[in-house]
């Protein structure tokens, strides 16, 4: 970009905003109003350089509420993110949320760039498996088809048979074995434990799975469920998949975040417990203002990296983006992983059976 002087908001612009983040629920999430007139600046001004430099802002589901309701263009769980990035305009795609879920908008989109704002958003399941760890299991396994959660990196998802998300790792399982007596899943040992249950699969013969951990998700206690049922008599507990199957098996429903959502649009109880990350109870409170969300929640660390200030520090460095948080995959990476993560899309809607 040339070195012209960026625009400020005048004292109404900075008004009218802090109407517009208002009216989109930030004023109900408890920000003071000098917090509200802070946040109001930076997300007039990234809104602003954002239509300038051609970018497009999508946002995970856990990303803080100044983001979401700010500045995103759109925001859902990643397998919703992983298609709404497919076919953009924008010359620019900056990702709010971690490494993978920005791996795969470059994996899907080869010729934008591709932006991940807080450089050290990794996710601890991607981290727990390497390449070479996928191929000494196979190799040990011979012949098994791999199943990778999304949850990974292009390096890993390259080495795989099919992609699958939270939103449809049971539909294409179902799939797998269909044709297939015994399947691999990598790398959430909890998510592999649950799916295995509910399709009656015997984990470490039919479902070999990996140790991989998440740090949010893993670290929720079982027995609190038992005494927030007694405390809150009628409230539906609801678990995302990476919870451990302890868990999983005592709450109303197990799924993804766009599953957790839809459960509780179409569910009339008045109270919920989001088993998940905090991100998801704060977009519930903005979305579903008539209903009830006991606080039960974690954050993530590296989903809670991204903030305003350093969406803005990538726009206004589009031109010369740092190698940290540019997202660049090699070609050879990346053609094999697209493949998997496009077989994740044919089985996911029903184009292809396994
Ligand atoms: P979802 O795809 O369900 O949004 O999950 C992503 C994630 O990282 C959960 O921890
Ligand atoms: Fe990874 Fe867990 Fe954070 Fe999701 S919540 S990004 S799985 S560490």
């Amino acid at each position: 970009m040339s070195a012209k002087k960026e625009p400020a908001p005048s004292p109404e612009e900075v008004a009218a905003e802090m109407d517009r983040l208002s009216g989109r629920g930030l004023g109900d999430l408890g920000y003071s109003d000098e917090e509200l007139e802070r946040i109001a600046g930076l997300t007039w001004r990234i809104n602003r350089l954002k239509r300038e430099v051609q970018a497009v802002i999508p946002a995970h589901v856990y990303q803080r509420a100044e983001v979401l309701h700010g500045v995103s263009d759109y925001s859902g769980d990643s397998y919703k993110l992983a298609k709404d990035c497919v076919g953009t305009k924008a010359k620019h795609i900056i990702f709010c949320g971690v490494r993978f879920m920005a791996e795969t908008a470059k994996i899907l989109n080869p010729d934008k760039d591709v932006h991940l704002p807080a450089a050290e958003a990794g996710c601890s399941l991607s981290e727990s498996i390497t390449a070479a760890d996928v191929r000494k299991l196979k190799a040990k396994h011979p012949g098994l088809p791999v199943a990778v959660y999304i949850n990974t990196s292009a390096e890993v998802k390259a080495e795989c048979d099919v992609v699958v998300t939270s939103a449809n790792a049971v539909k294409i399982l179902k799939k797998l074995y269909a044709k297939h007596e015994r399947i691999i899943f990598i790398p959430d040992e909890m998510m592999g434990k649950n799916l295995a249950r509910d399709l009656g699969k015997k984990v470490g013969t039919e479902m070999v799975i990996w140790e991989g951990r998440c740090i949010v998700h893993d670290n929720f206690d079982a027995e609190s469920v038992n005494l927030y049922r007694k405390m809150y008599p009628g409230v539906k507990i609801l678990a995302h998949a990476e919870c451990s199957p302890s868990l999983t098996s005592l709450v109303d429903m197990v799924g993804g975040t766009g599953d957790m959502m839809r459960f509780v649009e179409g569910t009339k109880a008045r109270s919920y417990m989001l088993v998940t990350e905090c991100g998801l109870g704060d977009l519930a409170r903005t979305r579903f203002p008539e209903k009830l969300f006991v606080p039960m929640c974690r954050l993530c660390p590296y989903m809670k990296a991204t903030t305003l200030e350093r969406i803005l520090e990538c726009l206004r460095g589009i031109d010369k983006p740092s190698a940290a948080t540019r997202i660049m995959v090699p070609s050879e990476t990346a053609q094999r992983a697209r493949h998997s993560v496009e077989r994740m899309f044919e089985l996911a809607e029903d184009k292809a059976q396994s």
